[in-house]
């Protein structure tokens, strides 16, 4: 296969980090994209000459519109790996804190669609023809976690609807839904033992993921063997959530 152009959002940390790190090993030029310009330098360090990266907040029109002349003018594959459990960023509100929870709950909305949504809007006119759009779900969609679990469920509606509008270019849309994946930033630091184990338990392999195991699922989505395959939703959770 001929080197690709890839753009990573999310890719300076965790899942994004390692799906660029493996497009970058099999030759491909990757951009690694977040708000965080130290890490997204650290990440092109690690991955080596085939990474750059352009930093931005991919939740803000005018950012993602301003970004748009640093990134690829032609783009194989996206992958929309940022986002995040806003919560976990923040005290929870009280019931009748109602500002309060209008702004818990924009806030998973901005990580979780916004940046998808404004990130693949600006980009898809520069999709090649036979191009693959890959967004990073969660098992969080079918199981509930408030503000998050209906964010990530919005980015399924969402893709639904984005796979009809790309389908006639031959471009696919799809998301890949983890389970817990360690190795990332997303619980902070604070993924207690007990919960750790809760969620292993509920896996049929009784294991942890690791972002190699979501990588796999979006190798395969942007190799040209899927090219039949869009508008779906591929779950990476040891079974902890059987899909259908
Ligand atoms: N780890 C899990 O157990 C798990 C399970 C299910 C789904 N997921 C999903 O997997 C995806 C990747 O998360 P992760 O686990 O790899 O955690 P992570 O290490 O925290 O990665 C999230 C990345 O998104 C970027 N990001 C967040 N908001 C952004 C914004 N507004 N604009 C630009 N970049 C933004 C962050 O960089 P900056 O902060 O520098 O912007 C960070 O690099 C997320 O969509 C998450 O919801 C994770």
């Amino acid at each position: 296969m001929s080197a690709r152009t890839i753009v990573v959002t999310g890719g300076g940390t965790g899942i994004g980090r390692a799906v660029a790190g493996a497009f970058a090993a099999d030759g491909d030029t990757v951009v690694v994209t977040g708000r965080r310009r130290e890490r997204l330098e650290q990440a092109v360090a690690e991955i080596g000459p085939g990474a750059r990266a352009v930093d931005f907040d991919a939740s803000d029109p005018a950012a993602v519109g301003t970004a748009l002349e640093r990134l690829p003018t032609t783009v194989d594959v996206l992958v929309n790996a940022a986002g995040g459990n806003t919560d976990l960023d923040r005290p929870a509100p009280r019931d009748t804190d109602l500002d309060g929870v209008a702004a818990a709950w924009r806030a998973n909305f901005d990580a979780n669609v916004l940046t998808a949504v404004l990130v693949t809007s600006a980009l898809t006119p520069r999709i090649a023809e036979g191009g693959r759009i890959v967004t990073i779900g969660s098992i969080a969609a079918r199981r509930g976690a408030g503000g998050y679990g209906a964010a990530k469920a919005a980015v399924e509606a969402w893709n639904a609807s984005l796979a009809t509008d790309v389908g006639p270019r031959a471009i696919t849309a799809n998301v890949v839904s983890p389970g817990l994946t360690t190795g990332t930033e997303f619980f902070r630091g604070r993924l207690g033992d007990e919960r750790r184990r809760r969620l292993v338990d509920e896996t049929k392999n009784r294991r942890e993921g690791t972002t190699d195991d979501v990588g796999a699922a979006v190798a395969y989505l942007a190799s040209p063997h899927a090219g039949h395959v869009t508008g779906q939703v591929l779950h990476v959770n040891g079974g902890a959530y059987l899909g259908h």
